[in-house]
């Protein structure tokens, strides 16, 4: 099957070079038996490439089970993919297959891999290398036969440099690669995926077909699509159930998409008022959220620097309070929910340009910032916009389905 035939097959539209080679890859890896790790951002394509690999595989009238790691708490994890005995753990009453055990023959998608604990980390490379795995509360060692795909939107190898991702096993998974580019850098495809995406919900609402003006395509193809395919997707079908004007312009076009070029933020600014959307100050704090990872980032990297390299230890020596200060966010257990910013007021000035908000809005929000408080607010809001669906609310809130589990249970917000 050459690549046209696996675009028509598997509904993948565009003809960029990226987009291209990645599809040839996928064809060449497809037959063997290797583990592909497929890295992307998040809503690029990723699973739909495992379909074609399994698909295309020796494998493809065996059994296919996408697996999404970040959404499965850690404490039943092992067993839903080793599977468990009677009796192992409390609530265990009858003995249960797991996913490696029913996938024998197959293909199984780890999607998120970068999330599992470490200690499923080994009994999955223990199955990679050898089909060896044994059942949660068991010792007998049993056997399968399954093909690993797994894929990432995350840099794995700084989890590797972290600690959190094992080695030999981001090795052994990454044997081919796969990168799936951003949107962004598919730009020739933008328009093409989006005429085919309003074209069909059109069809599915009955509604008349839209015509796109060279403003509106312009827009399209300047904006920097964080949400990559599936946004584009959400976008053509809000465009073919609510436009009334059929001829669409760039202001049109302006009223679903983010005011932000360059953000990355994947949500929606409020556009018609509605009490579900969010609003900039929620953004504000979602970019408030976000520069306290980049800052943790930013800190380890500087302590690794510091350990490992030369040139700055002139610099710790003579701050020592910093180096200090630094360690010691570091080594707090969860240091994304415990890490306070310092200096919010000066955050929000900063960003301020950036979000069109005005001195008065600031100002408000130097009153009232409470990260927590914000941070239970925003959850509470994306759960209910998403009629408490949390696959959905998490990604709206950029974080994993277990960040979001996580966090509802320590915030209590059941
Ligand atoms: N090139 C493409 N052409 C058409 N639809 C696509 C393309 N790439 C992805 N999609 C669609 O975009 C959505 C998101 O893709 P998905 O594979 O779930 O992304 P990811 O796993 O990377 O988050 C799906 O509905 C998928 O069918
Ligand atoms: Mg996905």
């Amino acid at each position: 099957m050459d690549v046209q035939e696996i675009k028509q097959r598997f509904g993948i539209i565009g003809g960029s070079p990226l987009i291209n080679r990645a599809i040839d890859i996928a064809r060449q890896v497809a037959p063997t038996d290797i583990t592909v790790l497929i890295t992307g951002e998040s809503g690029s394509g990723k699973e739909v490439f495992s379909h074609i690999i399994h698909q295309l595989s020796a494998r493809k009238h065996g059994p296919f089970i996408a697996v999404n790691c970040g959404a499965i708490p850690e404490g039943t994890i092992d067993s839903e993919l080793f599977g468990h005995e009677k009796g192992s753990f409390t609530g265990a009453h009858e003995a249960r297959k797991g996913y490696f055990e029913v996938v024998n023959g197959g293909t199984i998608f780890l999607d998120e891999v970068g999330e599992l604990p470490l200690g499923t980390q080994a009994r999955l490379l223990r199955v990679i290398e050898s089909g060896e795995y044994i059942r949660v509360g068991s010792s007998k060692v049993q056997k399968t036969d399954v093909r690993v795909v797994a894929a990432t939107n995350v840099e794995m190898f700084d989890a590797v440099k972290a600690g959190k991702f094992r080695e030999d096993l981001y090795y052994r998974l990454n044997t081919v690669p796969l990168k799936i580019p951003p949107l962004r850098d598919r730009k020739e495809d933008i328009h093409l995926i989006f005429r085919k995406f309003v074209a069909d919900f059109s069809d599915k609402y009955r509604s008349p077909n839209v015509v796109l003006d060279e403003g509106a395509i312009q827009v399209l193809i300047n904006y920097g699509w964080p949400g990559n395919v599936r946004q584009l997707k959400n976008i053509a079908e809000q465009i073919a159930v609510l436009e009334k004007n059929r001829n669409i312009t760039a202001q049109s076009i302006l009223n679903y998409i983010p005011n932000d070029n360059r953000s990355t933020l994947p949500m929606r600014m409020s556009q018609n008022g509605s009490k579900e959307d969010f609003s900039e100050r929620d953004i504000l704090y979602k970019v408030l959220f976000d520069m306290k990872k980049d800052m943790v980032e930013l800190k380890k990297l500087v302590v690794d620097i510091i350990n490992h390299g030369g040139g700055v230890s002139k610099y710790a020596e003579n701050n020592p309070q910093i180096i200090n200060s630094l360690y010691e966010d570091i080594e707090m257990p969860d240091n994304e929910s415990t890490l306070t910013i310092q200096h919010p007021s000066n955050v929000a000035n900063n960003r301020q340009d950036d979000y069109h908000m005005n001195h008065q809005d600031v100002e408000e929000v130097e009153e009232s910032l409470s990260l927590v408080d914000k941070e239970a607010d925003m959850i509470k809001k994306a759960l209910k916009k998403h009629k408490g669906k949390r696959k959905a609310a998490s990604e709206e809130l950029g974080i994993s389905e277990r960040t979001l589990y996580r966090k509802i249970k320590e915030l209590n917000l059941n």
